[in-house]
């Protein structure tokens, strides 16, 4: 393995919309204390010395956009790049996966919405590739119980079981993948899809597990959540704010 192979490249999704944050501009670019959420997201990776090349997927008709955003907050030098994005997450993905270099070997994917990953989660999923796994997600244990419903909106729905919490994770991101692993599984998705098959998983192990891999999961964080909705944007200027006042951050 030579010393590019040996670092990580990022995939960055950021063409979403946003729909549940509510109206406004592109969730990516929504601002966290005064700095767009991807900005957050991206410089959380740049931290990480096991990666050294983040590739954005921007809206695609935002990507001027997004290059003078980028330009403009410092990312600690490392090589940052931004793609058109697609018209869902899985086709963003592999629209950002395929303008990473062949020699890369190793790829994260993480969400820009999650702005807020501690760099020990990056760095901990990326080791777990590196030690040989070929799939890694980042998980926490669930605070609800969940039910598996027939889902039905507007009326009461009725409630088919209940899955074993201690069994159960809320999976983050960055997910880590053998390059070859993900680009693989990905290719595989659009033949399917183009012929009439399954919908667009919402995260990337989703797709390896759907081809018979065998993903891995790691600790996660809690404040590697992702801003969904209003609430979540309340909570993570919370987060930001006690940073900023216990550390230089
Ligand atoms: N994403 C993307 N391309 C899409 C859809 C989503 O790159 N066509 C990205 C989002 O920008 C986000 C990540 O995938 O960083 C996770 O998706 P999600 O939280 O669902 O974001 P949105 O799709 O923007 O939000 P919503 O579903 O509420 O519209
Ligand atoms: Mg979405």
């Amino acid at each position: 393995m030579n010393a590019t192979a040996a670092v990580a490249a990022a995939v960055v999704p950021a063409a979403g919309r946003g729909e549940r944050l509510g109206p406004g501009a592109p969730k990516a670019l929504r601002e966290l204390g005064g700095v767009p959420l991807l900005v957050h997201a991206v410089r959380a990776l740049a931290r990480s010395r096991a990666v050294g090349l983040v590739v954005v997927a921007a809206p695609a008709d935002g990507v001027a956009e997004v290059v003078g955003l980028l330009d403009s907050h410092g990312l600690d030098g490392k090589d940052v790049r931004v793609v058109a994005g697609g018209a869902t997450r899985q086709e963003s993905v592999r629209l950002g996966l395929a303008a990473i270099p062949a020699e890369v070997e190793i790829v994260l994917v993480h969400d820009a919405a999650r702005p807020l990953v501690p760099v020990e989660v990056v760095d901990a999923v990326a080791a777990a590739v590196r030690a040989g796994a070929e799939a890694v997600v980042p998980a926490v244990p669930l605070a609800d119980t969940v039910k598996r419903v027939e889902p039905n909106p507007g009326a009461p729905e009725p409630v088919l079981d209940t899955p074993d919490r201690a069994t159960l994770r809320a999976v983050q991101t960055p997910q880590g993948f053998r390059r070859g692993t993900l680009a693989e599984v990905h290719a595989k998705a659009l033949t399917e899809e183009a012929g009439g098959g399954l919908p667009p998983v919402t995260d990337d192990a989703g797709l390896v597990e759907r081809f018979g891999g065998r993903v891995v999961v790691v600790p996660g964080h809690e404040e590697a959540f992702k801003v969904t909705r209003p609430l979540d944007l309340v909570l993570a200027e919370a987060v930001l704010a006690r940073r900023r006042a216990s550390d230089a951050y």
